[in-house]
């Protein structure tokens, strides 16, 4: 591994000019919210909120130590592109032009690569402590495989005392290429080291998914939900029909109404026990549900140790492998045009009925 310079800086001990360098911890905080964010991999490291006791708890699984972000396997937390989600037989071919890109899971392309935006020192734009931070990349040419400069900005925004935005921007510079953006964060809502997910309730608005075979590489079909251990319409446990996924859930569903691009509620994740509710809105087609299957003795923040359904990942994004799915929508950004997208989280507490 190639020998990494880094000078931890409070945010809040910091003025302009950062070098690009240099990674950083960022604290954004309002009222009894705040958050963490760093550089490196554009990462949200921590949120902390009280419970329905007014007790805080760190709902969001990660590390002690920005060198372990950089030797993870997890991308906890992380900003991953420049297409998240696997690209089959990592290539694709756009107007004539075959385009080989990293191949970092078997033959396949996982979120952007070996060395994705998740794995990259981002530079920080702006900071204001009650307000934003703002990270960018100037991602290159033939990066990781993918065509044309392509100039990325990640913004983390308080809104009111209990929402978090995210807005991910991203220009093509000279040539067309695929952009895919997603926020990587891992959820516990009753405390990042409270066990397992299993008996969050969650409410999925979508009625369809995109089936994956055994690579978890899309067919290209559309699914109806409705009849399986996929349908979350109406709010249960994460847990009720695992004894018919036994591998947990790892899948994109089809968002209602999500063609027109505009902001619409995704999901809606509750844990009774500390009154925690999570809502999930998004400008993107599809959500990638993940009930962090693959986390096996994962040491994490606090002395704690993530295993299997130690948490969630809620991932917004395009569909899966749209580059080599032209029924799919398309995920490719015309030079000079710019790709969008938009996250609010909003976070409420009650006591249960
Ligand atoms: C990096 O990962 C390797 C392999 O999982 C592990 O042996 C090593 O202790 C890790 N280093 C750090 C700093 O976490
Ligand atoms: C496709 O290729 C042609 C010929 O090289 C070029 O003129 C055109 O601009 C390309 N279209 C796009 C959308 O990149
Ligand atoms: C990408 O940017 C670099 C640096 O500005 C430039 O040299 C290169 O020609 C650009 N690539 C393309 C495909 O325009
Ligand atoms: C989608 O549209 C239908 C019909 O207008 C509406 O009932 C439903 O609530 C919408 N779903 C979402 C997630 O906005």
């Amino acid at each position: 591994m190639l020998q990494v310079w880094f000078v931890f800086v409070l945010g809040f001990l910091f003025s302009a000019n950062i070098q690009a360098e240099e990674i950083g911890i960022y604290e954004l905080q309002r009222g009894d919210l705040s958050a963490t964010f760093t550089n490196y991999g554009a990462t949200m490291l921590s949120l902390i909120l009280p419970d329905k006791n007014g007790k805080l708890d760190d709902i969001v699984l990660g590390y002690d130590t920005i060198e372990e972000y950089m030797n993870d396997t997890t991308y906890f937390g992380a900003i991953v592109g420049r297409v998240a989600n696997r690209i089959a037989g990592a290539q694709f071919t756009f107007n004539g032009t075959h385009y080989n890109l990293d191949a970092n899971e078997g033959s396949n392309m996982l979120h952007g690569g070996s060395k994705g935006f998740g794995e990259v020192i981002w530079s920080v734009q702006s900071y204001q402590e009650d307000s934003h931070v703002s990270f960018t990349y100037n991602s290159f040419d033939g990066e990781e495989g993918f065509p044309g400069n392509l100039s990325v900005i990640v913004t983390y925004m308080l809104i009111d005392s209990n929402k978090l935005g995210v807005r991910m921007e991203a220009k093509a510079l000279d040539k067309a290429t695929p952009v895919n953006l997603a926020l990587h964060t891992y959820w516990n809502l009753a405390g990042h080291n409270r066990g397992d997910i299993l008996s969050h309730e969650i409410q999925i608005l979508a009625d369809s998914i995109t089936p994956v075979d055994e690579a978890l590489i899309p067919t290209g079909q559309i699914k109806p939900v409705n009849g399986t251990p996929y349908d979350f319409l109406a709010p249960r446990t994460i847990g009720s029909m695992l004894d018919q996924l036994p591998d947990g859930y790892d899948i994109n569903y089809v968002l209602q109404n999500n063609s027109l691009g505009r902001l619409q509620k995704a999901v809606q994740v509750h844990e009774c026990v500390s009154g925690r509710t999570m809502e999930l809105w998004t400008t993107k087609p599809g959500l990638q549900f993940y009930t962090s299957n693959q986390l096996v003795e994962e040491k994490g923040k606090d002395g704690s140790v993530y295993r299997k359904y130690a948490g969630i990942a809620l991932e917004t994004q395009g569909f899966p492998d749209s580059v080599n799915h032209p029924n799919f929508p398309s995920q490719m950004v015309m030079p000079g045009e710019s790709y969008q997208h938009v996250m609010v989280y909003r976070f409420t507490t009650k006591k249960n009925n």
